[in-house]
């Protein structure tokens, strides 16, 4: 008998792609569905339930002061013979051209090795990537080196760390497969 709930599972979890923000058509993100989707994130697994994902989401007008930081901590952070004038312009068009952008960090609990909580973070963000992607919305993760300078802007606490953007629009772009190399690759079996 086929259980329907693991098809959709498998069919969303397939599915599911990086797009990027010039595919997004510029279709209103509701703040309503963007709770549900951060309900789904928040549903993660977490060692000791330390639940140490934090979002902070830029839409509307916060989308302008994100794509403004942005190009401004890539000009002052690199040096100037790498600098590239395209870089910066992509850099705060990208912003411009989401629904939404979120911030993704993570807050350090003490209680457990960092990189338990680093993991549940990541956890949660593909929580929120696959039920924006079976709501039609597209995403991707973006972590530039930028990242370390943007905790006094995020109003980050010390013991927070950002780990990236989360790029968010709806978008047209037909399905395509995962490129990925076979999973028999990467599995060794005890038998
Ligand atoms: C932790 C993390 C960081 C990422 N950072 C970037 C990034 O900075 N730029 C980028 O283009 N993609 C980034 N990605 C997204 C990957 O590029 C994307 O998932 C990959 O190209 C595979 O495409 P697919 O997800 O559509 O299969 C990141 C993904 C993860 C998990």
């Amino acid at each position: 008998m086929q259980n329907t709930s693991y098809e959709s599972i498998k069919q969303v979890i397939k599915q599911r792609r990086a797009i990027f923000p010039p595919s997004y058509t510029g279709q209103e993100i509701p703040k309503s569905l963007l709770v549900e989707l951060l309900e789904c994130a928040n549903t993660a697994p977490t060692h000791k339930r330390t639940q140490p994902w934090r979002f902070i989401v830029f839409r509307e007008r916060g989308l302008t002061k994100l794509a403004d930081q942005l190009a401004e901590q890539y000009k002052e952070h690199t040096p100037a013979e790498h600098f590239l004038q395209k870089k910066y312009e992509n850099t705060r068009e990208k912003v411009l051209q989401s629904g939404v952008v979120i911030a993704i960090a993570v807050s350090y609990s003490g209680a457990l090795p960092q990189w338990e909580e680093l993991a549940a973070t990541a956890c949660a963000v593909q929580n929120l990537w696959l039920a924006a992607s079976a709501v039609g919305i597209g995403g991707y993760w973006s972590s530039p080196a930028t990242i370390q300078h943007v905790g006094d802007f995020l109003g980050l606490a010390a013991n927070e760390a950002c780990l990236g953007f989360f790029y968010m629009g709806f978008h047209n772009e037909p399905a395509r497969d995962a490129n990925r190399s076979p999973i028999l690759d990467k599995v060794r079996w005890e038998e």
